[in-house]
């Protein structure tokens, strides 16, 4: 499992009537990395978070996402907006093959996963989801059962790849010796605040591709070593946080309801930050 190498990229536009509108200046350079997997899925380092997000705000946002040139939506069976995501998935007119979908499985639905998966595609529209991830792991630590069904429902076509969310690499080794089947994804909370140079370590060694959320929280925007990079580039301090994760082969997927900080916050292909600023970043975990 790799991480393509960066290519600069203009977003594309979601609908014909949206591009004639729109100055094709003022488009987002939306990267175009991703990270592959053995089932020829690819998933785009870059995507649109959407948890907190309801109602007719999800289908507008999820729309500015689309329309900003984001080609990766993550959702969940919790955040209940599935059936907005994939009616602003619908109505954009992006191909559904364009857009890879993440939705997750919330451990307290054991014994039920393969009726909540199919509820997910229900809501959202579509016979398979690019990812189905555990949400977090089971109070026996590690959601055993649940993961034998992940692995049928991706045996099904319902999931084309399976992962988990908010495990640590000893919970996903105790997953795979007992079944023998490796997750292609961890989704944890990340951010240059909260850094882990092991935990990067333990997921390249793995082929395990590290997700990161909550960036944007935590204190991040404000931090005065992540502002004076952002200022010195001609940044935001969102855009440096999720260029960050990009260099260093993470997934990113901030969260936003303002079509103007969707757009600006995938606008991250047009710049680069050196090796001093990633060491900046990096050291402020233990800062
Ligand atoms: N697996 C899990 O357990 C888990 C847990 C949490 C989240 N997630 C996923 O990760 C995604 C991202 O995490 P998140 O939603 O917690 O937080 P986030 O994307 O890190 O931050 C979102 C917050 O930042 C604000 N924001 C976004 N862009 C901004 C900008 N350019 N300038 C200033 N403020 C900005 C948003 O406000 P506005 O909306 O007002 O712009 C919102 O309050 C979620 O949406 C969800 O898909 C997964």
């Amino acid at each position: 499992m790799l991480a393509a190498a960066p290519v600069t990229t203009r977003g594309t536009q979601a609908r014909t009537s949206i591009a004639s509108m729109t100055d094709s200046a003022s488009m987002p350079q939306i990267p175009s990395d991703a990270v592959s997997f053995p089932s020829g899925g690819r998933m785009p380092l870059l995507g649109f978070g959407t948890w907190q997000i309801k109602g007719q705000e999800a289908v507008a946002s999820t729309e500015a996402a689309l329309e900003a040139g984001y080609r990766h939506l993550d959702t969940a069976t919790i955040y209940q907006n599935e059936a907005e995501v994939g009616r602003a998935l619908r109505d954009s007119g992006v191909a559904r093959d364009d857009v890879f979908v993440t939705t997750k499985c919330p451990p307290h639905l054991a014994g039920k996963e393969i009726d909540t998966i199919k509820q997910s595609l229900d809501l959202l529209g579509t016979d398979h989801v690019d990812l189905w991830l555990i949400h977090w792991p089971a109070d026996d630590g590690l959601g055993l059962g649940i993961w034998e069904k992940f692995v049928e429902a991706r045996e099904l076509g319902l999931a084309k790849d399976i992962g988990v969310s908010n495990y640590t690499a000893e919970q996903i080794d105790r997953l795979v010796s007992a079944t023998g089947v490796k997750p292609v994804v961890n989704q944890v909370k990340w951010s240059p605040l909260l850094f882990k140079p092991q935990v990067l370590e333990q997921h390249r060694e793995r082929e395990i591709a590290l997700e990161g959320y909550s960036a944007l929280r935590g204190g991040t925007l404000g931090n005065a070593t992540i502002r004076e990079v952002a200022d010195r580039l001609g940044r935001t301090p969102a855009q440096v946080i999720v260029r960050w994760h990009l260099q260093h082969g993470v997934i990113a997927i901030p969260k936003s309801t303002k079509a103007e900080r969707i757009r600006s916050n995938a606008d991250v292909a047009g710049f680069e930050l050196s090796a001093e600023d990633m060491e900046a970043l990096d050291g402020l975990a233990s800062a």
